[in-house]
């Protein structure tokens, strides 16, 4: 199938995109607006774009009517924190993605716990193995023909890490199977961690 994707209606289009872009890592994103109250969000346009310095990105979408909590808090605050959804945590995931008013308290809703981070006000969820501290650097908006914005994409550097310790080997080694994530397919398709396996890089071969 050869397809111009201009030539889709929007929902096509991004089950296209969402569908083959996979799996895709799930940033649970912890932010505070400018009084301290806290907002929770799953984002699967996440993607890690340099480790020196550590600096990952999320895409937020458009909403009818005002932007998403994310987007403003970050505004606002210039920080946030990604936790990692952990397979048992992907219902309290879920539950945080709810539509709701700035004021919805998404850790209630969700049944996980706000805890402090170290660096940033923007609180942790407590429950999940890993947590990456952020500071914005820029925002880009993404705009389509008409040259309406349709996504804002937060870059963000990583100033503080939290592992568990059993999932940590010093200096760096983070055991995947332990931290067990949860990926994002298209609609509402999900993806645990399946067979893991090691690729040597190669070499050119040596003339003899
Ligand atoms: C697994 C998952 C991934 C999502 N990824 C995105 C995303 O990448 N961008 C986006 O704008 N919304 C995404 N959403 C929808 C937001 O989570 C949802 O709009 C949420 O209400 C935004 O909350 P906020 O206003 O508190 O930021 C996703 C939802 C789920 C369940």
């Amino acid at each position: 199938m050869e397809i111009d994707p201009t030539t889709l209606e929007a929902r096509s289009r991004h089950l296209l995109m969402t569908g083959l872009v996979v799996p895709r890592p799930i940033a649970w994103v912890s932010t505070v607006d400018a009084d301290g109250a806290v907002n929770l969000a799953p984002y699967s346009f996440f993607a890690l774009v340099s480790s020196a310095p550590p600096t990952v990105v999320v895409s937020v979408g458009n909403r009818a009517g005002r932007e998403k909590d994310t987007l403003a808090n970050v505004r606002a605050t210039g920080e946030l924190v990604v936790n990692v959804v952990s397979r048992e945590l992907v219902e309290a995931m879920n539950a945080s993605s709810v539509e709701s008013a700035p004021d919805h308290d998404e850790y209630a809703f969700a049944g996980v716990t706000p805890a402090p981070s170290r660096v940033v006000r923007a609180p942790r969820v407590a429950e999940a193995h890993a947590h990456l501290e952020a500071r914005v650097t820029r925002i880009v908006p993404v705009e389509n023909d008409d040259g309406g914005v349709t996504n804002h994409v937060i870059f963000a550097r990583v100033v503080h890490v939290q592992v568990d310790d059993a999932l940590f080997t010093p200096p760096h080694r983070v055991d995947a199977r332990g931290l067990d994530p949860v990926a994002r397919l298209a609609g509402l398709g999900y993806a645990a961690m399946g067979d893991l396996f090691d690729l040597p890089r190669p070499e050119v071969p040596q003339a003899t």
